[in-house]
């Protein structure tokens, strides 16, 4: 019998959640099989929260999963899978309620989460559970035609931080928010007009700057620690995406954040 459950109750571990990941996602539009380490590292990094999150656990397997981060009021899906042969069966529909439920108990006031453009099965059932689109985001990956850092020098996440905020028009999402990323080791690069940008391993998690030649030489200033990925940059930003475009960045991936207001129960 199938049973859902919140993920300290179902008495499964982290290693038991990431192999239902892995073979959720083996057919996923983009590949995404991360090694034990990472995964555990992504969930806690975003904010994982156990008894927000909840499996579907069949003869000691776990069949499906909600996995949910909870930061203040707000509730955040880091991702939801069901394994292949249970698919169609409204484990994830059971699953994604269960999880506003206990949102909605917790007083939280928003759930959130990304899909990627073309995943029809999953944007169908975040639609059929009430989620409406609030942005557009595209990832982009960057080969810097000619990295350069003359203009801009290192700085502490601490000082950049000010000066994205300063400059910035929209805020990041989940993944790229100052919560998620301040406990890992951050490269950032400040410029001498104003501005800014942070990331990690050629992940590009924030930037904002003070017009488009700064934005140029922050990109240049970045690139010389390799090839860039900037992930979930909001489409409406047409100054910083018509630079990457004009950069040759290849537009890998298109999505959609979503979000659930909450009632307030209380
Ligand atoms: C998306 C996913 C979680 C759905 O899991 P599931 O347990 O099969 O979902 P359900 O049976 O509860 O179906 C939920 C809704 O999804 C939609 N859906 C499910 N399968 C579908 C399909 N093959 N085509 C179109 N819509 C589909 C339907 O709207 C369905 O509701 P309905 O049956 O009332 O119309 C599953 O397909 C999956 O694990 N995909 C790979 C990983 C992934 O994409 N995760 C989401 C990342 S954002």
């Amino acid at each position: 019998m199938t049973r859902i459950v919140s993920f300290p109750e179902s008495g499964v571990d982290l290693g038991a959640l990431h192999c239902a990941m892995l073979a959720a996602f083996s057919d996923y539009v983009v590949p995404l099989q991360p090694d034990a380490d990472t995964f555990k590292a992504a969930l806690r990094s975003r904010g994982f929260d156990p008894a927000a999150s909840f499996v579907a656990v069949d003869d000691g397997e776990v069949i499906g999963f909600w996995n949910v981060a909870t930061r203040n009021n707000q509730r955040y899906l880091i991702g939801s899978g069901t394994r292949i042969s249970h698919r169609g069966r409204g484990l994830a529909s059971r699953l994604g309620m269960a999880a506003i439920r206990a949102a909605e108990n917790a007083g939280s006031e928003s759930f959130w989460l990304e899909v990627i453009e073309g995943n029809e099965s999953a944007e169908r059932l975040y639609r059929k559970l009430g989620f409406e689109v609030t942005r557009k985001l595209d990832c982009y990956r960057l080969d810097h035609p000619s990295p350069d850092p003359s203009t801009c020098e290192r700085s502490d996440f601490g000082t950049v931080a000010n000066a994205i905020q300063r400059y910035s028009t929209w805020e990041p999402t989940w993944q790229n928010a100052t919560e998620t990323i301040s406990g890992s080791p951050l490269t950032s690069f400040l410029h001498e007009k104003g501005g800014a940008i942070v990331g990690a391993g050629g992940l590009v998690h924030q930037i904002a700057a003070s017009d488009l030649s700064a934005l140029a030489d922050l990109l240049a200033a970045a690139a010389t620690v390799g090839s860039l990925t900037l992930v979930n940059v909001e489409s409406a930003d047409s100054v910083l995406c018509s630079l990457l475009q004009e950069l040759g960045a290849d537009r890998f991936i298109v999505q959609y954040e979503m979000r659930l207001s909450l009632p307030n129960l209380s």
